[in-house]
């Protein structure tokens, strides 16, 4: 088997042994993990205090404490072909300085540290309960060595980047367009970015915490169309890759 093909076998069989990392690092019983993986996602939206976008970055800093590790985990668990799919798109482009913007639980930028084109991963999210987590993560996988965590892109003091994945994060942020903005500065002619968005607060508010202000949306999309152009991949899902312009 491929190296690239193992690394997604490897994720469909445990989501990189997720369970027992989440079990040891939050010091859980495995009686309790299903519950606390099935409450997660009304739990976090429970937390959120609802209107003022000035609140975004405070939410993911201040408030989520170990309950966004529970939503993300159990997404990646359930979820688990459509998050394979985004870890083989990014085999497709991935290679050598890699910037993970907004992590999580750290899935993508661990399978990216496991890829032998890929040279180094930064990992970037706002949360120190994220960070510390897939820092935990990486030493138990043995991909230490190949990730720095950092909580903004310019601790990295990386000025480029060859690739960006920022993956279900756009419409956490309360000025997506400058987000777009500031990767573009960040890559060069060959670099690939991998973007996702969902400007959408769900059918019954399930997910308070997402951007869906029609200006903001319409500000992003301009930003996005004068400043990158698409490259074609053929894989079914909304990620879509991106040269700069
Ligand atoms: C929905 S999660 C997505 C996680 C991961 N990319 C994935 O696909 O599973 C959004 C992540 O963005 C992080 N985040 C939110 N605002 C951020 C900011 N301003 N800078 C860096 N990370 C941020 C949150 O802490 C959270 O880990």
């Amino acid at each position: 088997m491929k190296k690239d093909d193992f690394i997604i076998k490897e994720f469909i069989d445990d989501a990189f042994d997720l369970k027992s990392h989440l079990m040891e690092f939050l010091s859980i019983e495995e009686g309790d993990l299903d519950g606390f993986l099935e409450n997660a996602k009304v739990d976090l939206a429970n937390l959120h205090p609802g209107g003022s976008l000035s609140k975004a970055e405070d939410f993911y800093k201040e408030i989520v404490g170990d309950k966004h590790l529970a939503d993300l985990a159990a997404w990646h668990i359930s979820s688990k072909d459509y998050i394979a799919d985004t870890l083989k798109l990014q085999q497709r482009f991935s290679k050598n300085l890699v910037l993970d913007f907004g992590g999580g639980i750290g899935t993508h930028a661990l399978a990216n540290a496991m890829s032998t084109k890929v040279e180094h991963v930064f990992f970037v999210d706002i949360n120190q309960t994220n960070r510390d987590f897939v820092k935990y993560r990486a030493q138990k996988l043995g991909v230490s060595n190949k990730l720095t965590f950092c909580k903004t892109i310019q601790e990295s003091k990386i000025s480029r980047f060859d690739t960006i994945v920022c993956l279900d994060v756009l419409e956490h942020l309360a000025d997506p367009a400058f987000q777009i903005d500031t990767f573009h500065k960040i890559m060069d002619p060959n670099s690939i970015g991998l973007f996702n968005w969902y400007f959408y607060k769900g059918e019954n508010n399930e997910y308070p915490f997402h951007v869906d202000d029609e200006q903001i949306i319409e500000q992003f999309f301009k930003t996005l169309q004068s400043k990158f152009v698409e490259v074609f991949h053929p894989i079914l899902i909304t990620t879509r890759s991106y040269k700069k312009i």
